[in-house]
């Protein structure tokens, strides 16, 4: 008997796939359909504090009012507005669905709008994804201050929340694994999903324009997490969620050996539709029993950063067998 469950954020989820923070979550009755198909889990449609920045820009300018008169009043209604909708959506979803649902805010900064964390846990969120995205392109701050920003903004939602935090990242920083580190021992963040996607921009050559580069992923998407997850779980005593990349059983099985606790999807489901859930799971359990394995604790972290075994295998940065002699 081949047993899938996990145990995550001190939830006992029933197999390790989460479904990530997207489209794909953001009504009550596309989440019922994937607990349906045997989501485990799901991080809600991220409430964006960029976009709501930009809603009140749009309804200022659409308003015709001076922008320093108008700011205060409409930044406060979209703000309330967009708020309401999401505490709506957790309040409703618990409502209807068994498994954990973990609301998800995209924060870029640790301004006073972070205060609505706490509303979200009354609404009766399970648990809490910060998405906290910096591109460090201001020439002007050192890496050292980009990373400050995590801290701050952690500590102010943990100041708001009881419920498990987990912190979705990017992987732009000049010294990632001490960064983590550091963000382990401040006790406040319970899980650690990597990586968040950025926007892709591309270039049209023909019309020099800017546009959108595809946003889904493939599963050629995967080493960055993969690498990542393998050393810093064999590093560090913690939870680590793998996210981009993941499309098929394969992958999952990668990132559990690697040493993640579960995976986030997102494209994949895009794809193939919340019935591909079950597929990837079968390819897992199929596997398993190939290998005799009848728990995913029998093999977690299995290819984990080694520091004598595996070591140039993760760190390795260089081809160096089709660019060197060896
Ligand atoms: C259409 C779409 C919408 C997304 N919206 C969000 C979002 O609101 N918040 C967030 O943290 N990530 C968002 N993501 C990123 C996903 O959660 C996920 O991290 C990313 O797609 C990589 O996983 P994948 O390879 O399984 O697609 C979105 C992705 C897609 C494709």
């Amino acid at each position: 008997m081949i047993d899938l469950s996990v145990k995550y954020m001190g939830f006992n989820l029933k197999n390790p796939i989460i479904i990530a923070s997207s489209g794909l979550t953001d009504s009550v009755e596309k989440i019922k359909e994937l607990e349906k198909n045997n989501a485990a889990a799901v991080v809600l449609k991220s409430l964006f504090e960029e976009q709501i920045m930009i809603d009140t820009y749009h309804r200022i300018k659409s308003s015709g009012s001076d922008y320093t008169d108008a700011f205060d009043y409409l930044n406060t209604y979209t703000k309330q507005h967009s708020i309401s909708n999401y505490l709506k959506l957790i309040s409703d979803a618990k409502k209807s669905v068994d498994i954990p649902i973990i609301a998800s805010v995209n924060c870029a900064s640790d301004s006073e709008w972070i205060n609505f964390a706490g509303k979200i846990e009354s609404a009766g969120a399970d648990a809490l994804e910060i998405n906290v995205s910096f591109l460090p392109v201001d020439e002007n701050i050192s890496c050292t201050d980009y990373e400050k920003k995590y801290f701050s903004i952690i500590k102010k939602v943990k100041s708001k929340i009881s419920i498990p935090l987990s912190l979705k990242m990017s992987y732009y920083s000049s010294g990632l694994a001490h960064l983590i580190k550091n963000l382990i021992w401040t006790d406040n963040v319970d899980s650690f999903v990597l990586f968040n996607r950025f926007y892709q921009p591309d270039i049209d050559i023909d019309n020099f324009k800017i546009r959108a580069s595809n946003m889904f992923t493939s599963s050629n998407d995967i080493s960055t997490s993969l690498r990542w997850i393998a050393i810093l779980s064999g590093k560090l005593d913690a939870e680590f969620v793998a996210t981009t990349g993941v499309h098929s059983g394969e992958d999952v099985i990668k990132q559990l050996l690697a040493g993640a606790t579960a995976v986030q999807i997102a494209s994949a489901i895009y794809k193939h539709g919340p019935e591909y859930i079950s597929e990837i799971l079968k390819s897992v359990e199929k596997w398993m029993i190939n290998k005799n394995f009848s728990q995913l604790s029998d093999f977690r972290g299995k290819l984990k950063y080694n520091k004598e075994l595996y070591n140039s295998a993760y760190e390795r940065t260089q081809f160096l067998k089709y660019y060197g002699s060896e």
